[in-house]
């Protein structure tokens, strides 16, 4: 059978196709350590498992529910954007629940993609943003974040290649690059997008990890004009593999979405969006706990990383550090694959992100400390050995 054209140039999702090589290498017997994948290892908040605990043992719980979402959360959302950012979000019309901002970034494209439209998306960035372009007939063009350029666009360049742009997706603190949004970014991007006329995508679920003050982009002034807000808590409130996430802007732009994903799922578990309203309502000690734990892990990582000599910048937030790699190594492919058969532990090549990445690695904090003891120990007599190798190679 012959699969849709739309398929066409849309792999199967790396992470994806790098879990089963694992597994195969598990099967035969190496206990692979993996550094990639930024999949919180933590617990939700005790409080929000029981109130999932209790609604589910409801017998009035259970039937299909609203395609806008429980009001429930919608306040809890509503209220946490007011608390955290400095946001005022009408519950009734600006905030729409989804399963895990992944889904929406896909709604977004096939509400207001039409074939052939451009859309700018950051290179290194996180790669849905590409297929979900792509799978929507849409023409992505990468806009390179560089180290020199702090990471941020590179407006006066990005200006010339307008033509047919209707979208943009932007994502501060930033992934894979740990870049947190400088003062006045936030400004210039809506400034950017209001002056040629694209409605600007952010994305925004790590706003809270390893970073004390987290930011929306709604809270810029006229910001609804021009943009939509992914944002997730997945990463903030350990809930990854409960699909919990949000799109947030002006009712408009949010019942555009709704004609199209009312037609794509109907609605969340009602336990489920009870216990994300209850998560919402965390308070700071929560997510100070959380990042204390991320900061001890993220010594070791730094450790790993200079054991390889990579270079990396201290102020990344985010679940991830971004490291460049020793100049021996011709691309962060090559160091991941070595690291992976030669030591058993698995970290990301940056070119997945996009080619600007091609020359770095990502590394998750996703994993207790003892994990990254074994992998520093690991890498080091994966080091030491090559190092005997050549030693006796020039004795020779
Ligand atoms: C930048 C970015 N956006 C969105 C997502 C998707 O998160 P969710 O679990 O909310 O679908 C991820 C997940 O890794 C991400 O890194």
């Amino acid at each position: 059978m012959d699969t849709a054209k739309r398929l066409d140039g849309i792999g199967e999702y790396y992470f994806s196709q790098k879990l089963r090589e694992i597994e195969t290498l598990n099967n035969a017997g190496k206990k692979i350590i993996n550094l990639g994948i930024g999949s919180p290892d933590l617990a939700p908040h005790p409080e929000v498992i029981r109130v999932l605990q209790d609604e589910a043992s409801k017998p009035t719980t259970h039937a299909y529910q609203s395609y806008k979402g429980s009001p429930v959360l919608r306040g809890a959302v509503s209220d946490w954007y007011r608390r955290w950012y400095s946001v005022s979000l009408d519950p009734a019309t600006e905030i729409l629940p989804l399963l895990g901002s992944k889904e929406g970034i896909m709604h977004i494209c096939m509400t207001y993609l039409n074939p052939g439209d451009r859309v700018l998306v950051p290179d290194p960035g996180y790669p849905t943003y590409t297929s979900a372009v792509k799978l929507a007939g849409g023409k992505p063009v990468p806009y390179k974040l560089t180290e020199k350029n702090n990471y941020e666009p590179a407006f006066t360049k990005l200006d010339k290649k307008m033509k047919k742009v209707k979208l943009m997706f932007v994502n501060y603190p930033q992934m894979p690059t740990g870049k947190l949004p400088s003062d006045g970014l936030f400004v210039k991007l809506v400034a950017f997008a209001k002056k040629h006329n694209i409605l600007l995508v952010h994305d925004n679920p790590y706003s809270f990890i390893l970073n004390e003050q987290p930011k929306s982009m709604l809270s810029v002034d006229g910001a609804k004009d021009h943009v939509l807000e992914l944002n997730s808590l997945s990463k903030s409130h350990n809930m990854a593999g409960w699909r919990i996430g949000m799109l947030c802007g002006a009712a408009n732009r949010i019942n555009e979405v709704i004609r199209f994903k009312s037609n794509m799922d109907s609605g969340m578990f009602l336990p489920l969006q009870l216990a994300a309203a209850k998560a919402l309502q965390l308070g700071r000690e929560w997510h100070d706990e959380l990042n204390a734990i991320y900061r001890g892990r993220r010594e070791k990582v730094y450790e790993l990383l200079d054991l390889l000599g990579c270079r990396y910048s201290a102020d990344q937030a985010g679940l991830f550090v971004w490291a460049a790699i020793p100049p021996e190594y011709k691309d962060g492919y090559v160091l991941s694959d070595e690291v992976l058969y030669k030591a058993g532990v698995f970290l990301t090549p940056g070119g997945i992100f996009g080619d600007a990445g091609k020359k770095y690695i990502r590394v998750s904090l996703c994993a207790p400390v003892q994990r990254f003891e074994e992998a520093i120990s690991r890498i080091g007599s994966m080091l030491a050995s090559s190092t005997a190798l050549s030693l006796q190679t020039t004795t020779l």
